[in-house]
């Protein structure tokens, strides 16, 4: 994670909700986290006494996690609205060109919006994996699709299609098949802009920031029957040969490279 080791975050509940101190023991031991007792703590006088950069709570639904950035969770997000009209490809999936019976591996997970829009395509069978390194992510993320909360009939009916690995790309990739995969997927973090926003900031204070190596580069085209994908911002990603780009917005673009 970024900046912090694993042992720096805590597992917690909401103030005054001593009936979910079990849950929350149990989510630290599955994580191997320590485990607080929140009492009437604010967020703020628990991370200091506890030294820790962020909180995992447990809730009545599923987990969120707290920093001194504010809160952060799961959620569906603009998946929906992405996948609303046919007539208007997201452009992801004209990068990505998904057929219903592929087997994709999204390689940097997150929350897994990008995941749930891919696999709205996936309609013959097809699966996607989402990796993602940062275990309270990957925790909060399976969580978030499991609970029945997604609102939108399409986004919940794909994220049945998705399993969610708590894994580093590149070792996972190097251990899996040549072409075991159709299409594999990277949206890695990049370095802090000025004007990032506040929900980007709440992603950073956990997520992990390494860059996207060549080599993961490399595993993912030996893994891929079809195509790699990475979403990329100008400036970034010169030195990649692909084969074609798709733009998306005035900064953002998808990196295609057929195999
Ligand atoms: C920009 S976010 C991806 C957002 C995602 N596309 C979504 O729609 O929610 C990048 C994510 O990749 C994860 N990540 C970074 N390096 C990774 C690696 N080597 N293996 C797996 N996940 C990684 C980060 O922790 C972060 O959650």
């Amino acid at each position: 994670m970024s900046g912090s080791s694993a042992e720096s975050w805590v597992v917690t509940t909401p103030r005054k909700r001593f009936d979910l101190n079990a849950k929350a023991e149990e989510t630290a031991a599955r994580l191997n986290l320590r485990f607080v007792v929140r009492g009437d703590n604010s967020v703020d006088k628990l991370l200091d006494s506890m030294n820790a950069k962020g909180l995992y709570v447990e809730t009545d639904g599923a987990p969120l996690i707290q920093t001194s950035e504010g809160a952060f969770r799961f959620h569906e997000n603009t998946s929906g609205q992405r996948t609303k009209n046919p007539g208007a490809t997201d452009a992801l999936l004209r990068a990505l060109e998904p057929r219903p019976s592929d087997n994709v591996l999204d390689a940097t997970l997150g929350i897994a919006c990008d995941a749930l829009v891919i696999a709205t395509a996936l309609t013959g069978g097809g699966k996607l994996v989402g990796l993602e390194s940062c275990p309270i992510l990957a925790d909060m993320t399976r969580r978030g699709i499991e609970s029945c909360d997604i609102k939108a009939a399409n986004i919940r009916e794909a994220s049945r299609r998705i399993n969610v690995v708590s894994a580093d790309h590149s070792e996972y990739m190097r251990r899996a098949n040549d072409g075991e995969f159709d299409l594999v997927y990277f949206d890695p973090m990049f370095p802090e802009t000025v004007a990032g926003s506040a929900a980007m900031r709440r992603m950073r204070a956990v997520a992990d920031e390494r860059p996207l190596s060549a080599e993961s580069i490399s595993q993912a085209i030996r893994i891929a029957a079809r195509r790699v994908v990475v979403k990329g911002r100008r400036g970034y990603f010169n030195d990649i040969r692909f084969s074609k780009i798709i733009e998306s917005g005035r900064s953002i673009y998808y990196g295609v490279i057929e195999v």
